[in-house]
């Protein structure tokens, strides 16, 4: 018999951390799941999906009881997800904002939450997560400015913010972003000039910007 679950909670990011529950129920082996000592109280809510597992002929949850803590349950270990490299959650039906918990993930290298319904703004916090190569979030239906505080992310390679509603102009500082190759804002909302200082951006191979109401010169 071999049952798998994946959940993953509507709250994902609501957290200290990034909750990403992974639960594997097979006749034999580990069952991993991912939680953390923050945020205890949805996690434990998360975890009551065992209520919908009525037939469990090898045990495996019999320590999921309430006289353990859950993180001594069985198959269970807390902690933050510090440790997270990359995430990858597109093309998904996530809804609500991108939450600024996601810049105490400082050693996110890849964010990918396109394709979702992600909506309210990009979060200035991931100003915090300094080895970002990519941040890939087309086709959501994220609104306000692009963060200037992203002109810190001195790794960055790649931005693409392409299909949201994105308003305000294109920050001169990304002309800071020495590592960018790829800007990717098309479909979008802004205004004003394309900044000179992407003139700056040297590595620079591919500049999309079209569909979005931008006037001015298009600089030497
Ligand atoms: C986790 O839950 C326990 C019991 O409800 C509580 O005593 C503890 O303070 C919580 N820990 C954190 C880090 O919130
Ligand atoms: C809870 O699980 C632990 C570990 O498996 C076990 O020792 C304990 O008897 C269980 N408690 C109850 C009330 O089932
Ligand atoms: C989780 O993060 C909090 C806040 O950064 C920290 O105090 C705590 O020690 C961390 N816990 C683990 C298990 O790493
Ligand atoms: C956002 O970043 C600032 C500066 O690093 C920090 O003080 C704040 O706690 C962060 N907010 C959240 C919700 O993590
Ligand atoms: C970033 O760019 C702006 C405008 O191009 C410039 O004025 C500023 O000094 C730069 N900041 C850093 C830290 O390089």
């Amino acid at each position: 018999m071999k049952i798998e679950l994946q959940l993953i909670a509507s709250t994902l990011f609501r957290l200290s951390a990034i909750h990403v529950f992974f639960l594997k129920l097979c006749s034999e082996g580990p069952i991993t799941t991912n939680a953390t000592p923050l945020g205890n109280e949805t996690d434990r809510l998360a975890l009551q999906l065992k209520n919908a597992i009525t037939n469990d002929p090898l045990g495996a949850l019999s320590s999921w009881n309430e006289s353990l803590h859950f993180c001594e349950w069985r198959g269970i270990t807390c902690g933050n997800l510090t440790f997270l490299r990359s995430i990858e959650l597109g093309d998904n039906k996530f809804h609500g904002a991108i939450p600024q918990e996601v810049g105490r993930l400082l050693r996110l290298r890849y964010i990918n939450l396109s394709h979702a319904n992600f909506e309210g703004e990009i979060p200035s916090n991931l100003t915090n997560c300094y080895n970002l190569k990519v941040l890939d979030l087309s086709r959501n239906n994220l609104t306000g400015k692009i963060p200037f505080e992203l002109d810190s992310l001195s790794k960055l390679s790649a931005l693409i913010l392409i299909a949201n509603h994105l308003t305000g102009k294109i920050s001169p500082s990304f002309g800071n972003l020495s590592s960018l190759q790829a800007l990717y804002l098309v479909d979008n909302s802004l205004e004003g000039s394309i900044p000179k200082d992407l003139g700056r951006l040297t590595r620079l191979s591919n500049l999309y910007v079209g569909a979005n109401e931008l006037s001015g010169m298009f600089p030497n």
